[in-house]
Parts: C-alpha cells; sequence; structure tokens
C-alpha cells in the first residue's frame, strides 16, 4: 500500500479552482507557518457548500444550531439525533473542509461509554472528522478515552455555553487571576491530552495570547481577541441571520436579514397585484395540441347551440 496524501478534490471557486483537502495535520502545520485558520458554523447541505467552495479550513455543526437554526432558547435542548440529521446534511456539502461535530448536552456529561458510542455515530453515521467537546482539565480523561477509539478531539474552554447555568449566565471567564490559572490549567491539560484544535471563547485577548503561546495545538478564538491561531464564527451571525443583539466580537458581514425580508414582501406585493406569474413564466401547451384542444371546444360550442 502506499502512502499518499489526501485528495485534492476540485470545487466551484477559490483562486485556482481547487482546494485541498484540510486534516488535523494541516491545522498543526498552519499553526507552525502562523498562517490564521478560518472555521465557520454550519447547519445544511447549501450553506455548508457556499462555505467550503471559498476555501474555509474547518466547518463546524455547532449546537448553534439550538438556537439558529431550531428556535430553543439554548444550546441544552438540542439533541443528538438533531445534530446527527444536520451533520450528514452538512457532509454531503463539504468536500475539502474539516468536518466538526459538536457533542450535545447531555451526550458526554453522562458516562463514558455513551460519551464514546456519540462521538462514534458522529463519525459513523454523520461523517464527521472531529468532534467538539466542552470543558478543560475535567474532560481530560474522556478526551483521551476518545482519541483512543481515533476519533480526533476539539476542546473548548472558557465560556462555554453548555454551562450557562452554571457560570450564572453567558459571562466572560478568566477575568482575574484564579480564572486565567483555571484557564491555563485547561488549557495544558486539553493540549497534553492531545486535542486536534482548543476552542477558546469569551476570554480576554491577554489570555488568548498566552495560551495561544503555551499550546502546541492551534487555538480558534471566538470573542478571545486576534492572538489565536485562527477565529470562528456562527454563520448565521455574520449574515444578521441571528435575532436580537450581537455579542461584542460579532462584525457583521452581509444583511442577508434584510435581504430576505425585501425578496418576501416583493414576492407577496407580486402576487396581491398579479405581478406574477407573468406569460413567460407559465408553461404553455404545444401548437399542435392547441389547435386540436381548439377544435374540439369548437365541436362542444357547436352542439350546444
Ligand atoms: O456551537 C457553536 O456554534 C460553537 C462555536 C461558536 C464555537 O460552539
Amino acid at each position: 500500500m502506499s502512502i499518499t496524501g489526501i485528495g485534492v478534490r476540485p470545487s466551484m471557486s477559490g483562486n485556482d479552482g481547487m482546494h485541498q483537502k484540510v486534516t488535523t495535520a494541516t491545522l498543526r502545520e498552519l499553526k507552525l507557518r502562523h498562517e490564521p485558520i478560518t472555521c465557520l458554523t454550519a447547519y445544511d447541505y447549501a450553506t455548508a457548500r457556499l462555505v467550503d467552495e471559498v476555501g474555509i479550513e474547518m466547518i463546524l455543526v455547532g449546537d448553534s444550531l439550538a438556537q439558529a437554526i431550531l428556535g430553543y432558547e439554548n444550546t441544552l435542548s438540542v439533541t443528538m439525533d438533531e445534530m446527527l440529521h444536520h451533520v450528514k446534511a452538512v457532509r454531503r456539502g463539504v468536500k475539502s473542509a474539516l468536518l466538526l461535530a459538536d457533542m450535545p448536552y447531555g451526550s458526554y456529561q453522562v458516562d463514558t461509554q455513551s460519551a464514546l458510542s456519540n462521538a462514534t455515530r458522529f463519525v459513523k453515521e454523520g461523517g464527521a472528522e472531529v468532534v467538539k467537546i466542552e470543558g478543560g482539565e475535567k474532560r481530560a480523561d474522556l478526551i483521551r478515552r476518545i482519541i483512543d477509539a481515533e476519533i480526533p478531539v476539539a476542546g473548548h474552554i472558557g465560556l462555554t455555553p453548555q454551562s450557562v447555568n452554571v457560570m450564572g449566565g453567558y459571562k466572560v471567564q478568566g477575568k482575574n487571576l484564579s480564572g486565567v490559572e483555571q484557564l491555563m490549567r485547561d488549557a495544558v491539560a486539553l493540549d497534553r491530552a492531545g486535542v486536534a484544535l482548543l476552542v477558546l471563547e469569551g476570554i480576554p485577548r491577554e489570555v488568548a495570547a498566552m495560551i495561544t503561546a503555551e499550546v502546541e495545538t492551534p487555538t480558534i478564538g471566538i470573542g478571545a481577541g486576534p492572538d489565536c491561531d485562527g477565529q470562528v464564527l456562527v454563520f448565521h451571525d455574520i449574515l444578521n441571520l441571528s435575532f436580537g443583539h450581537p455579542a461584542k466580537f460579532v462584525r457583521r458581514y452581509a444583511n442577508v436579514g434584510a435581504a430576505i425580508t425585501g425578496a418576501v414582501q416583493t414576492f407577496r406585493t407580486d402576487v396581491a397585484t398579479r405581478q406574477y406569474p407573468s406569460d413567460e413564466e407559465s408553461y404553455h401547451l404545444p401548437k399542435e395540441t392547441r389547435a386540436t384542444l381548439e377544435t374540439v371546444l369548437e365541436r362542444k360550442r357547436a352542439m350546444r347551440r
């Protein structure tokens, strides 16, 4: 058997129309070369395909699915089956990016066996290449067990939304000395456990910079400042497709929400004023059928006279 790279697959856009398949090894290389890594969430085939074809290195089916797509109040309610359904759809749209699946609340906290079997489902049924788990040093043993089962793991520390009730809200973490020390311990423990990457959410820029310099694994920030090895944002946030006030770190790259509202309003008006559909947007009978139909109708009219 020969040792070959994981394939270059054609995609629709990008400078040369091709994007190299991103693997966990690629992420390490990017960190060593100080090249920023990009990651966006996606929850369906169409958006996953668009994001992948731009050349974003990682696509995360985040448990933010709960709010962005399913309209839950927080991430705690989303289930394994709901996550898996969306991971499968995203898988069908992704060729080059590394595909991450978020382990939902309750899928890894109960016991190691169920955590292993849920992680395995994401890989076997969903086609995910990495699973993401929230929590620091207390998760290190579990993460080792999952990696032992040949499943790469993304760690996630700092503001971990699944701990919202314990944190007493969505609060920036690591603002005092003991918080900083805890975050450093968490980062080092997960790095030693062998995580493929480490998401740093909602922590001071200075702390994210210290962690990034300390650990070998690539750090991917969200609300953690510019010194991380990469950045992740929620797809719906950058397009203004999420409702409510955005967090400080969210940059809106387009106003797709307004574009959708405008298009839907125009459709409604066009139908109400009979401007849609036009004759050009209608199907027509073939000439011969129309002629025959005319003859038949004429005959009927004549019989009625
Ligand atoms: O669920 C999610 O979208 C996430 C990222 C924002 C890191 O966990």
